[in-house]
């Protein structure tokens, strides 16, 4: 049994001349326990929206998400988050903001400190527990966000451009501690990017989404074995026909936009 399945998402949001916007178009896709599943897509098509519904914070038009073959509702838990802006607490250390989730629960303090303990070891973090967020790098606050989510054991772990806005370099590095990560906690992730590249090195399947409504257009079963080599053949041949795709749906897109224009003159 897969698990996680989205079963015929469709989401539609009020726009501001009393109509709607169609922002995902009947999405439906698998995610097997431990996958590490990529959706890749134009900006503005509709991937947080598609991300909120499945961590149970948007209610979709039509369709479910089933986690271990049960239908989950809006408000559920069962998703560890991570989000695409810094959501750190400025006013909480490294090991406080680990520790928010726990607390919430109302897990006792001895018990907090030793999962926090190990959350701060599998984020490669230790040391770091008493620093405040400004005193960490972007890097580093983007594995606090990691072990804070991993810390609830969620069964699934969903992160919406986590590695956006970092240099290359330390990009580069979070990838591969991702994968590092993943491979300690088994963990099922569903993550998202606009960078070709970077769903390449991580993935082991990729889905690409179609321009606003979202429909799933495209899929990709990575059959190269980890950890890659980013320049091999092998991944610049899967960049090269993963673009070539994204390249159809923006000529698509813009020659929408030129018929749109040319229907209002
Ligand atoms: N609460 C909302 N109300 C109305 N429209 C919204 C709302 N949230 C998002 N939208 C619109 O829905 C569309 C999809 O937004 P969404 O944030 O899901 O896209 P995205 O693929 O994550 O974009 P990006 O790549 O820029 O992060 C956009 O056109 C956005 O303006
Ligand atoms: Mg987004």
């Amino acid at each position: 049994m897969p698990k996680l399945s989205v079963l015929n998402l469709s989401k539609s949001y009020p726009n501001g001349d009393s109509g709607e916007t169609e922002v995902l178009d009947n999405i439906s896709f698998d995610i097997q326990e431990g996958e590490l599943l990529s959706i890749l897509g134009p900006s503005g098509c509709g991937k947080t929206t598609l991300l909120k519904i499945i961590a149970g914070l948007l209610e979709p038009d039509k369709g479910e998400v089933l986690i271990d073959g049960q239908k989950v509702e809006l408000g559920h838990n069962r998703v560890g988050y991570i989000f695409q802006q810094e959501s750190l607490f400025p006013w909480r250390t490294v090991r406080e903001n680990i520790e928010f989730g726990l607390e919430v629960k109302g897990v006792p303090p001895e018990k907090r400190t030793i999962a926090v303990n190990e959350a701060l070891k599998i984020a490669g973090m230790d040391g770091l527990d008493d620093h405040y967020p400004h005193e960490i790098s972007g890097g580093q606050a983007r594995k606090t966000e990691m072990a804070r989510s991993l810390i609830l054991a969620p069964d699934i772990l969903v992160a919406d451009e986590a590695l956006s806005n970092l240099d290359a370099q330390t990009r580069n590095y979070l990838q591969e501690e991702f994968l590092r990560i993943q491979g300690l906690t088994g963990s099922t992730i569903l993550f998202v990017s606009h960078n070709v590249d970077e769903t390449v090195f991580l993935s082991d399947r990729i889905l690409v989404l179609s321009n606003i409504p979202a429909r799933v257009i495209a899929e990709y079963k990575m059959e190269l074995p980890k950890p890659r080599n980013r320049t091999s053949p092998e991944c610049l041949a899967y960049r090269s026909k993963i673009l070539d795709v994204l390249r159809v749906e923006q000529e698509k897109a813009m020659s929408r936009t030129r018929q749109k224009q040319t229907a209002s003159i």
